[in-house]
């Protein structure tokens, strides 16, 4: 069994798929189970950290940890910043949309041969995060590619002045999204390392090995 060695950390994890309603039955989604972000909730609790769980996909159980269910991107980004003053760690591994509908129909729009959406950006949540953290709280995101998995982590990296990324593919059907298996690389500043194809439970504890070097390196 693993030692309690994240006894000391309180993590806020983000899970699962943003939804952006359309009109009151369709929403714009994406095909994230949650299940990454569950299982970093999952294996944390295991050694012994507090976890907040920000997730849309609250049916997944996780024991022993606080959930905030959200929907949208804008209710995970204010479950995200409100509460981060008082975690030490953040792990982004949910999948946010980019672009939301910018009018919701009060009603549901009727069928028509072609219909055109107007879509406006989300906010990128990382950017706040970083932009907002207290000194010493440690920020993982993670970077989902269908090629270049390596230098877009790499670039991801350096761009978003995050701690780490775990770059993960997510062109293949036995890992990344909704997969029960996934495989990466963590990469910070200092170190690059495979993460070979496993149960994201067992990626959840080598992304959890990662986080407790990068604690003992705490500056602050
Ligand atoms: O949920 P599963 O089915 O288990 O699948 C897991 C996963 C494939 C979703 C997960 O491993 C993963 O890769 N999550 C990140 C998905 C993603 O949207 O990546 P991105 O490269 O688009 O975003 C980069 C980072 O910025 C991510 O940490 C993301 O949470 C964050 N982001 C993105 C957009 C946005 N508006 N705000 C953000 O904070």
């Amino acid at each position: 069994e693993k030692s309690r060695d994240l006894s000391e950390e309180h993590i806020l994890i983000t899970a699962g798929g943003t939804r952006e309603p359309i009109d009151p039955v369709r929403f714009l989604g994406n095909r994230s189970s949650g299940k990454m972000g569950h299982a970093l909730a999952e294996a944390a609790l295991a050694r012994g950290a507090r976890v907040v769980l920000v997730t849309t996909a609250s049916h997944l159980s996780a024991p022993g940890c606080e959930i905030v269910p959200v929907s949208t991107a804008a209710e995970m980004q204010s479950a995200v910043l409100t509460r981060l003053r008082s975690v030490t760690a953040v792990i982004m591994a949910a999948a946010v949309a980019d672009f939301r509908p910018a009018h919701r129909a009060a009603h549901k729009i009727s069928k028509s041969e072609v219909l055109t959406l107007e879509l406006v950006r989300n906010d990128d949540i990382l950017h706040h995060v970083v932009a907002q953290r207290s000194p010493g709280t440690l920020v993982i995101g993670f970077a989902a590619q269908t090629r270049d998995v390596l230098e877009e982590g790499r670039r991801k990296l350096r761009e978003k002045g995050v701690d780490a990324i775990v770059a993960n593919d997510v062109s293949a059907a036995d890992r990344g999204f909704d997969a029960d298996q996934n495989a990466g690389y963590f990469l910070t500043r200092q170190q690059e390392t495979l993460l070979a194809l496993s149960s994201k439970r067992v990626m959840a504890d080598r992304i959890l090995d990662g986080l407790r070097d990068l604690a003992a390196n705490r500056t602050i």
